[in-house]
């Protein structure tokens, strides 16, 4: 007697399910990106040209502060509530204190200026570092081949306090120093500033995909040695919490992770953690890889890019700088 045919169990779980239909598949998505999710990060410069492109990083420019204020109604008309600033300033005022940084009548307070003239609803962030004026390319002050921590922090204060003074909405420390949030804190409170917020770049690695903005900044052909003293070991995730956990006993009001793609494991970890406002900085690096890949073919532009921002949302982020920010915002249709 032949037996009769019998199915296998039937597989009544079936994820295909919510996947089967466009509607279904926004219904159920876990994690959102909007435009409302980006800072864009801007190169301005003190140059005669309006934007000058940089080789490294197609599609990136150097802008002049009146591009920059152009650039700044853009985002705005795109809905991206931030820009954050980096400098490159011409190498004859760079020296080894980094002097030209907290310059009232310098590049970023003419930036934040033509800005807040511009755009006025847009937040401006800058970025709290020596390396884009000191002539030997580091974030600190140097002396005999050794970065001082202490003599650093005060350079660093002062350059924030011009910034926040200026109409910095945020400033940035992305220099590595121990206890720079805290100086800093104390000076804008001291100094009847404080709403500034400080977005500290708290989890900053020594990298490798740093190199094109280096270029971009002009300080990769003056940079001595690395910054490996300062910069976190890419060995180390537990010392980042310790990081943060100091940033934010100082005074830090958000977070930043830096790079982005490689360190999602780290966004995760400080996000699930402290629960505070936590962004990823999709660097020039991981910009320059896409951009040749995507010129070659290799890539598919928009769907790289939306997959990539998703991705630090998906690792908890509550945002990311990425210089693809206004492609980002068109792609999402801003
Ligand atoms: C340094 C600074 C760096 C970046 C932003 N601020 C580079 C560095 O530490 O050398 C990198 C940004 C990027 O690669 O997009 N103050």
């Amino acid at each position: 007697m032949t037996m009769p045919f019998q199915p296998a169990a039937f597989p009544y779980a079936r994820p295909r399910r919510l996947r089967s239909q466009p509607w279904v598949r926004r219904l159920v998505a876990e994690t959102t990106l909007t435009p409302a999710d980006l800072i864009w990060p801007i190169i301005v410069h003190d140059g005669a040209e309006d934007r000058v492109p940089v080789a490294s990083m197609p599609g990136v420019f150097r802008l002049s502060p009146k591009e920059a204020a152009k650039a700044a109604v853009e985002a705005r008309d795109l809905g991206i509530p931030m820009i954050a600033l980096f400098p490159n300033v011409d190498g004859a005022i760079k020296d080894s204190v980094g002097t030209a940084a907290s310059d009232p009548d310098g590049l970023i307070p003419d930036c934040i200026k033509a800005i807040k003239d511009a755009a006025p609803e847009i937040g401006v962030m800058t970025d709290v570092a020596l390396d884009c004026y000191t002539d030997h390319g580091h974030d600190g002050v140097m002396e005999n081949g050794r970065i001082l921590n202490d003599v650093s922090i005060e350079r660093l204060v002062e350059q924030a306090f011009i910034h926040a003074h200026a109409g910095a909405d945020a400033v940035a420390p992305s220099d590595m120093m121990d206890g720079r949030v805290q100086a800093i804190r104390e000076a804008l409170e001291a100094n009847s500033l404080p709403d500034t917020l400080i977005i500290s770049y708290a989890a900053k690695y020594a990298s490798a995909f740093y190199g094109p903005y280096r270029d971009a900044v002009g300080s990769s052909k003056s940079l001595t040695g690395d910054k490996k003293t300062y910069q976190m070991d890419y060995a180390n995730a537990d010392e980042a919490l310790r990081e943060v956990a100091m940033d934010i006993s100082e005074g830090a009001d958000a977070l930043i992770v830096k790079p982005g793609l490689p360190y999602l494991d780290i966004v995760r970890l400080v996000s699930d953690t402290f629960k505070i406002p936590t962004f990823a900085y999709q660097v020039s690096g991981e910009y320059a890889m896409m951009q040749a890949s995507i010129a070659n073919g290799w890539l598919e532009e928009d769907r790289a890019i939306l997959e990539t921002l998703h991705a630090f949302k998906r690792a908890g982020a509550s945002g990311v700088l990425s210089y693809f920010a206004p492609k980002a915002a068109r792609l999402l249709g801003a």
